[in-house]
């Protein structure tokens, strides 16, 4: 069965979006464990709940990042992952990280990239005054929020939001498009070419929410 392990900072919402969708459709996948950075990471709480592995391995234990992202990857193969998801994972990682688990590696970035890479995107977006925002999942490449867009979930922005607002209506759509991409990579669907990435058989990989 394949084994997805997953790395958190915080509340851990899209991890818990992804494990509910898998138990409800019965995806054959172990979850054999999600590490966060922090120990107060929230995350681990609803892990533990579900009877997956939690760890926390924390970044300020670590003089370097070079030696945080070893120990990091240490702990991932020793749990054994297909598949690595980022879920508000909010470190950079290095090169040496990426290409060690290069086309295995997801994260989800609230914004259309290439639009908005980065921090603060909703407030950015806010700034910019455009009329759609959203979320982008994609394959992880060197540079920060870029790499291959597997799939996107756009919102309209609504007179009236404000940072949070648009916030909650972002979070749901990736709510949405998370479990759908790593169904996608389970079931052996994604092809990177150059920096796009086909589904097979072909599937929208645009949401419009
Ligand atoms: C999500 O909005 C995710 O897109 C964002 O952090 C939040 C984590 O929420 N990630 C990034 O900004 C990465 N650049 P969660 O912990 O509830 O899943």
């Amino acid at each position: 069965m394949p084994s997805i392990v997953t790395l958190i900072s915080g509340r851990g919402s899209n991890f818990e979006a992804i494990v509910k969708t898998a138990q409800k459709e019965q995806w054959p996948v172990t979850f054999t464990g999600v590490i966060a950075n922090h120990y107060a990471a929230k995350g681990l709480d609803f892990a533990r709940s579900q009877g997956i592995p939690a760890f926390a391995i924390e970044h300020r234990e670590h003089a370097t990042r070079e030696s945080f992202d070893a120990a990091l990857i240490q702990k991932i193969d020793e749990l054994g992952a297909d598949l690595v998801v980022l879920a508000g994972f909010m470190r950079i990682l290095t090169p040496g990280f990426i290409r060690h688990f290069e086309g295995r590696l997801m994260n989800i970035h609230p914004a259309l990239l290439p639009a908005f890479p980065g921090l603060h995107t909703h407030e950015r977006a806010l700034e910019a005054g455009v009329a759609e925002h959203g979320a982008s999942v994609h394959f992880v490449t060197e540079g920060v929020d870029e790499g291959p867009i597997i799939c996107q979930a756009s919102v309209p922005v609504l007179p009236g939001d404000d940072p949070n607002s648009l916030a909650a209506r972002v979070l749901a759509a990736e709510h949405q498009i998370y479990p759908r991409a790593v169904k996608w990579f389970l079931d052996g669907r994604l092809r990177i070419e150059g920096n796009q990435v086909q589904v097979k058989p072909p599937e929208s990989q645009l949401i419009k929410l």
